[in-house]
């Protein structure tokens, strides 16, 4: 394992990378949609809760589990969770626990890509339609267009294929010179393109009605409304912070793992919480909402997943410069997408170099071939069943990018808290500008954090009880009865990564580490 690992060539590469990773289609898509379903400010309640009590604290942990796994030459989540437990777990009791959290971080990268580059398709393809006029066509409904475009083999192709094949030219490039490089185009465009929309959607006034207006739709936003509080949102807002912040993905913890063992967590950590949290409240919620509500008032907010693909597309359609603004929208959430969809990629490749010595360029290739596999399925069911309904889709994103985030990070939190001989502190403020404070560590990491998991991770699973998720046939396809082979192929295949990604986890520890678990005693240390 003595081989050189590849660094990050700049500060400011490594940072805009660590902000691609974070900032994402959830800051433009899944942001705005979740806020205006639980009552915008009500919402935004637990959303600032969740980021200081779990965000924050998490993020540094997981930085700093990067860089220890880097300076071991790991770059993946199995070895980073083995080689934290191992001195009081035992090496024997940590392989187990290693091979779990790479099984699921293996089907968390795997499987969240295999619809989220469909996303990242459809925005791509959004891009140019708008760009075209493609969906200015006033006789279809926006919403019908919508369905028509994910029943297209050749706009969902074409897309799709498009960005896979970016995303492994830029993998296979390498850090510095593929990852970085495209971090340090897109970010700062990304934020430029959200700038020029914010201004277009702030200066709108209230051209429907003098009641809907976009600046009502901050007041919306900014409003704290204590009285619409619910237990819903506040699991919605938490599961938002995992997503948006990828905590419990992985892909933190191995870009991470590229850091010199000097450079800076606490700062670098927090600068990329900044840039993301900027990129999603201020940019997400500014644009979204606000121009939903000018033109559609409180209800035109209710389209849920729908308002980024079908809400404001109607609007794009009506509006002075509409094309350019919908261009500009759908190419925003484009770069956000990419950058954090190639960090999932890169895991996968990272997993292939160091668990299998495969060449990057093959690496990058199996995986291209893998997510082209696992993507199918998404693209089909729309084709074959006729309906937009995408509960295959839904049910991977149920389990792999919401649920399992949220026990990844509750295992985490644990091991920095509980099974790590040395204070994580010293690794996390070693090399760093600012402090982290004790308490991060006495009170925060080892009580609170997991503590505000454990409610969250309860609260999820009774809400998933409750809506039928654990049944053969869940509530949300039982009326379909055509989607019921798409969600038990959807839990086939998840179970099918999950024991590849175990057995290949587990050997992977054992043939780096077997001499150590053979004698139940830690042997390697750096
Ligand atoms: N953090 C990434 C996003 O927000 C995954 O989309």
């Amino acid at each position: 394992m003595e081989e050189q690992r590849e660094n990050w060539g700049s500060k400011i590469g490594f940072i805009l990378a660590m902000a691609g990773n974070s900032v994402g289609l959830g800051n433009f898509w899944r942001f705005p949609y979740q806020a205006a379903k639980y009552g915008g400010g009500a919402f935004m309640i637990p959303y600032v809760m969740a980021l200081i009590l779990i965000g924050i604290p998490l993020m540094l942990v997981e930085w700093m589990m990067g860089r220890v796994g880097g300076r071991y030459g790991h770059g993946t989540v199995g070895f980073m969770i083995y080689i934290q437990s191992r001195d009081k777990l035992k090496p024997r009791k940590a392989i187990i626990l290693g091979s779990i959290c790479g099984m699921i971080v293996i089907g968390v990268t795997l499987l969240v890509n295999s619809y989220y580059n469909h996303l990242i398709g459809w925005t791509l393809g959004y891009a140019f339609l708008s760009a075209t006029g493609g969906y200015s066509d006033m006789t279809v409904t926006t919403a019908q267009f919508f369905a028509n475009y994910v029943q297209n083999p050749v706009y969902v192709f074409t897309f799709w294929i498009i960005t896979v094949t970016i995303l492994g030219l830029a993998v296979t490039r390498g850090i510095e010179k593929g990852i970085e490089s495209w971090a340090k185009i897109m970010m700062p465009v990304l934020y430029i393109f959200g700038f020029v929309l914010i201004y277009k959607t702030l200066t709108i006034g209230a051209p429907i009605k003098p009641d809907w207006s976009a600046i009502k739709g901050l007041d919306y936003l900014w409003t704290p409304r204590w009285g619409d509080l619910s237990f819903k949102g506040t699991l919605a807002a938490a599961g938002q912070i995992f997503f948006t912040l990828s905590l419990g993905m992985g892909i933190i913890q191995n870009y991470a793992s590229y850091l010199k063992q000097d450079d800076d967590i606490v700062t670098s950590a927090m600068t990329t919480i900044g840039l993301n949290e900027f990129a999603e409240v201020i940019l997400g919620g500014s644009i979204a909402i606000p121009i939903t509500y000018a033109f559609m008032g409180v209800k035109g907010l209710s389209s849920g997943v729908g308002l980024s693909f079908i809400s404001l597309p109607n609007i794009f359609r009506i509006m002075d410069g509409g094309r350019a603004l919908g261009t500009l929208w759908f190419m925003i959430l484009f770069f956000a997408g990419f950058t954090s969809a190639i960090a999932m990629y890169n895991y996968l490749v990272t997993i292939l170099e160091e668990g299998m010595g495969m060449a990057k360029k093959k690496a990058s290739f199996f995986v291209f071939i893998g997510y082209i596999v696992v993507g199918l399925p998404v693209a089909l069911e729309p084709i074959i069943t006729k309906t937009a309904e995408l509960a295959y889709f839904t049910e991977l994103d149920n389990w792999v990018g919401t649920y399992l985030l949220v026990v990844m990070g509750l295992i985490e939190i644990i091991v920095a808290g509980w099974f790590m001989i040395d204070n994580p502190l010293i690794d996390i403020n070693h090399g760093s500008f600012w402090k982290a404070p004790k308490w991060m560590y006495t009170v925060m990491i080892k009580f609170v954090t997991p503590a505000v998991i454990i409610v969250i991770l309860t609260g999820s699973t009774i809400s998933y009880i409750n809506e039928g998720y654990f049944k053969a046939i869940p509530d949300f396809i039982a009326k379909t009865p055509v989607l019921i082979p798409w969600v038990n192929a959807a839990r086939v295949v998840i179970l099918a990564v999950f024991i590849i990604g175990f057995i290949g986890t587990y050997r992977s520890l054992k043939a780096v580490y077997g001499e150590e678990i053979v004698k139940n005693k830690v042997i390697i240390r750096k």
